[in-house]
């Protein structure tokens, strides 16, 4: 392992995962490929850019040609691919992106994996469980999506199991919980209530708030990545997270708290459609790989508000343009 390519990595996990490898692995070259939708963001990358080890290259997953160019033209061994259509809401308003990307991209890198003999590692998540009524779910469990963003995930994982079994494609799999930390966008619930928080408007809670996430921090998951791309079986899948799950009536008090704003911010808006009420993940087969998530909820959230109370920089121009005609369909128009 030498030369990785990071598709996606100008979004938030993905430009943490950058940092994290460039600080771990001085011997890597690492190569951005990222589209640069209006999740990708240069600036999450500004520090590294002048990095020797680190290049970046825009270009689209589901574009063959130009992935096997960056491939051949970098060397490259190992693929990350972080590359996706994200955000559940936008999923529900409109599923055509989310399945050309996290479908039809997945296949087109996993072609390019398979004629360059590539190590492939799938940044997925535990949404393609579905809602977990009770326990904990295991990465033998049935997949079982109910967004049409968890569907596109689940159908990218299908393929990947596919591919190692018909074509010995060396892939893992992490699903992951939901993260948190620096350089999130803020259409996703922590970074739209701190920065909202800040502003004194209002948090917008779905339906009674009492559906569980197991917010862990972006930095313990790049690290549960390094251990599956540097330990993992090829062929497995590991669920990643603490194994603990918040309320978002509770995630949303403790936003206020550590600002030192009124609860009164708080706004029940009406429920996201098919929301999914209870993630949970059990996580035992990445402690038996030596991961262990460093960062508890409290210490997580804390390091998280701190940042974007830091760097309004990065998140005050984000909030201007597509984003407020995105917040205005969201929100306003169906309240
Ligand atoms: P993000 O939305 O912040 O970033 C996605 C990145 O992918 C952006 O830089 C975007 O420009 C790029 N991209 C989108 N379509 C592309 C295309 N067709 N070709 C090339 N690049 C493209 O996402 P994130 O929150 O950092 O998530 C990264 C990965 O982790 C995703 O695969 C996601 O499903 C998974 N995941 C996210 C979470 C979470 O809580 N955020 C949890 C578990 C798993
Ligand atoms: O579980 C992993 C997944 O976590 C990732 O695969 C996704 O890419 C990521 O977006 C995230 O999905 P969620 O739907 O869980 O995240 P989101 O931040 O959109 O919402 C978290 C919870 O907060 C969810 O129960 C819905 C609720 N919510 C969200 C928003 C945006 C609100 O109550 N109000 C909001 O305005």
């Amino acid at each position: 392992m030498q030369n990785i390519l990071i598709t996606g990595g100008a979004g938030f996990i993905g430009s943490n995962f950058v940092r994290y490898l460039l600080q771990k692995y001085p011997a890597y070259s690492v190569v951005v490929y990222d589209k640069l939708t209006y999740a990708g963001n240069l600036d999450n990358l500004r520090d590294v850019e002048r990095h020797p080890q680190y290049a970046f290259v825009r270009g689209d997953i589901c574009d063959a040609a130009a992935v096997e160019r960056a491939i051949a033209e970098h060397k490259i061994d190992t693929l990350v691919n972080f590359a996706a259509e994200t955000h559940v809401d936008r999923s529900i308003l409109d599923a055509d992106a989310f399945i050309r990307t996290d479908v039809y991209g997945t296949y087109v890198l996993l072609e390019a994996a398979k004629k360059f003999g590539l190590r492939y590692h799938q940044v997925g998540t535990d949404e393609v469980y579905g809602w977990v009524e009770q326990g904990s779910s295991r990465e033998t469990d049935p997949l079982v999506p109910r967004s049409p963003y968890a569907a596109s995930k689940a159908s990218a994982d299908l393929l990947i199991g596919a591919y190692v079994v018909t074509h010995h494609v060396g892939a893992t799999i992490t699903r992951g919980a939901n993260n948190i930390g620096p350089y999130q966008f803020p259409e996703k619930v922590v970074p739209l209530f701190v920065t909202n928080a800040i502003d004194d408007l209002p948090l917008p809670l779905y339906g009674d708030g009492k559906q569980q996430r197991d917010y862990q921090f972006v930095l313990d998951h790049c690290e549960a990545i390094d251990a599956v791309l540097h330990r993992g079986v090829i062929g497995e899948a590991y669920n990643v997270g603490t194994g603990h799950e918040t309320y978002n009536i509770d995630l949303a008090h403790a936003i206020l708290k550590l600002l030192n704003k009124p609860a009164s911010l708080i706004q029940h808006v009406p429920d996201r459609a098919g929301h999914d009420r209870r993630y949970s993940l059990d996580v035992s087969k990445l402690h038996a790989l030596g991961w262990q998530s460093r960062h508890a909820f409290a210490a997580a959230l804390e390091k998280t508000v701190q940042w974007y109370v830091a760097n309004a920089w990065w998140w005050r121009k984000l909030k201007s343009g597509e984003y407020l005609a995105y917040y205005k369909k969201q929100y306003e128009e169906r309240t």
